[in-house]
């Protein structure tokens, strides 16, 4: 299947997806894909200049509801989680460094108050201007400014915050705190502070995965700076892919208020399990049966949890995305490693099986690859069926007080899940349909950032209506919560 490589788009264009992506909160492949599909519905017309189509596709933006918080509709409440908080923001030199300024009007929004220091390298990516514009506040970038008036000092800047947050942490700032370096601003407000830090890093794959940023990162996670992100994708800057995208600003808000502890907790003392994402299951050691989930559901149901209090541990199966803040993670590739993770979490008070399991494998998957053979056929795999994970726990033992199971489905929706419901024990299925109309690709169910759902439970169906994967998770949370309320502790 042909891919997008934004790396060999015009530069215009690259600038324009950049922004509309930050403003929109996506990859800028997903930016790229909705304006390729609005194309393709004919919503944008034969328009030559850059400017008419960055008009039409804001339009467009705001049209699908979609629209950045500072054009929602009127009287759209936005979520106000950190007022009161001041958040420091420390803005390293990355090409990411862009996303930081969505980080600082999303923090903005939800109450907090913000303060910016800038690296010298970070100026050459983002201007103070811009920085300055959003956080409503001087930006602070020398460590020695004795004409400036705003100068408050680096004690007080890093003292007169609840928390720090470095975004883009680049493998420069991680080493000079890992080693106690303190030669410009940012490193020495980093030092000098008392308050919790949070890093979201961004770098090239082969700097992330380099021994010595690994070092430094245990290092300052022994340290107690907790670290959101980076992702796995392809990166802005460079002909590489791997790991070491920065975290998107969404999530780096979330783990902003999971550390700063804001929401109410009624999962507190709940130990809740997830399982996210597909499983691979080996073919011989470069081949495996995969299938198209992409673990956004399940990471966003575990990340919903644990803002509610809840001790949650995810099982994902391989994904791209990163671990959800807050949220012990074990990664798993094959079914039955999944059962087994999952078996051993166990007692735990609440099970949510979203993990898109695959239901064979292949029976004997070989040692060695394997190869074609002048004459010979193609290989013919028997698969045996994988343990159902979902009915294992079900009728556990130690079955959790509740237990969650989802459907997927492309026909006769409802009836499959109440089957589901009754054969695995789970009280209740959350149904979706993955038929090729609604469910598959990127603004489909599997894949995409959205989802509809139906509750499907003993006491009949509940249909929700389309949302976000995060909304959605947010709800469930809410329903498992209020659920687990009648059930002792
Ligand atoms: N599930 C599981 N272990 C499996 C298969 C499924 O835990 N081996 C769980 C899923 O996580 C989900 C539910 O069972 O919560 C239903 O998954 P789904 O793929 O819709 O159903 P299957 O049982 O695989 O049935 P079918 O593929 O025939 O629809």
């Amino acid at each position: 299947m042909a891919s997008i490589t934004i790396r060999n788009l015009d530069d215009e264009v690259k600038e324009l997806l950049r922004r509309l992506a930050a403003e929109n909160d996506r990859s800028m492949e997903e930016q790229a894909r909705v304006m390729i599909r609005a194309a393709v519905d004919g919503q944008i017309g034969p328009v030559g200049r850059i400017d008419q189509i960055e008009k039409t596709l804001r339009e467009l933006t705001s049209a699908h509801g979609v629209a950045t918080p500072a054009a929602a509709p009127a009287g759209k409440a936005l979520p106000r989680g950190l007022s009161g908080k001041r958040i420091l923001v420390i803005i390293g030199g990355g090409i990411a460094a862009y996303k930081a300024l969505d980080l600082i009007r999303r923090l903005r929004e939800r109450g907090a108050a913000v303060r910016v220091v800038m690296t010298s390298a970070a100026q050459e990516f983002v201007t103070t201007l811009s920085v300055g514009a959003l956080s409503a506040d001087h930006v602070f970038t020398e460590l020695f400014d004795r004409n400036d008036e705003h100068d408050v000092g680096h004690i007080r800047l890093s003292r007169e915050a609840d928390l720090l947050v470095v975004a883009p942490a680049t493998a420069d700032l991680m080493a000079k705190l890992a080693n106690g370096h303190a030669n410009d601003l940012a490193s020495t407000v980093l030092i000098a502070t008392d308050k919790p830090v949070l890093m979201a890093p961004a770098m090239n794959p082969k700097m992330w995965a380099h021994p010595a940023t690994r070092r430094n990162r245990a290092t300052l996670q022994k340290d107690g700076v907790a670290f959101v992100g980076p992702a796995k994708g392809e990166m802005a800057e460079s002909n590489e892919a791997g790991e070491g995208r920065m975290a998107e600003p969404l999530e780096i808000v979330a783990a902003i208020e999971a550390r700063l502890d804001v929401s109410p907790k009624p999962l507190s003392g709940r130990r809740i399990i997830v399982t996210s994402g597909p499983t691979h299951e080996p073919i011989d050691p470069v081949r495996y049966i995969a299938n198209r989930s992409s673990g956004k559901q399940g990471h966003a149901i575990a990340a919903a949890l644990a803002k509610l209090g809840a001790d949650v541990r995810l099982v994902s199966g391989p994904v791209t995305i990163a671990d959800p803040a807050g949220v012990k993670t074990i990664h798993v590739e094959r079914a039955q490693e999944m059962r087994d993770a999952v078996e051993q979490l166990l007692p735990a008070d609440a099970a949510v099986f979203v993990a898109a399991v695959a239901d064979w494998r292949s029976e004997n998957s070989a040692g060695e690859k394997i190869k074609k053979v002048a004459g010979e056929g193609p290989p013919v795999l028997r698969m045996v069926e994988n343990p159902d994970i979902l009915a294992g726990v079900g009728h556990h033992s130690q079955r959790p007080g509740l237990v969650v199971g989802f459907a997927a489905e492309t026909q006769d929706l409802l009836r499959n899940a109440e089957a589901k419901l009754r054969k695995k024990g789970a009280d209740f299925i959350v149904a979706n349909d993955v038929s090729h109309e609604s469910g598959i690709g990127p603004s489909g169910v599997m894949g995409g950032d959205r989802n509809r759902v139906r509750i499907v439970s003993r006491a009949g169906v509940e249909e929700w209506p389309e949302m976000s994967k995060d909304e959605v998770a947010a709800r469930l949370a809410a329903l498992i919560a209020e659920r687990l309320k009648t059930t002792v502790v």
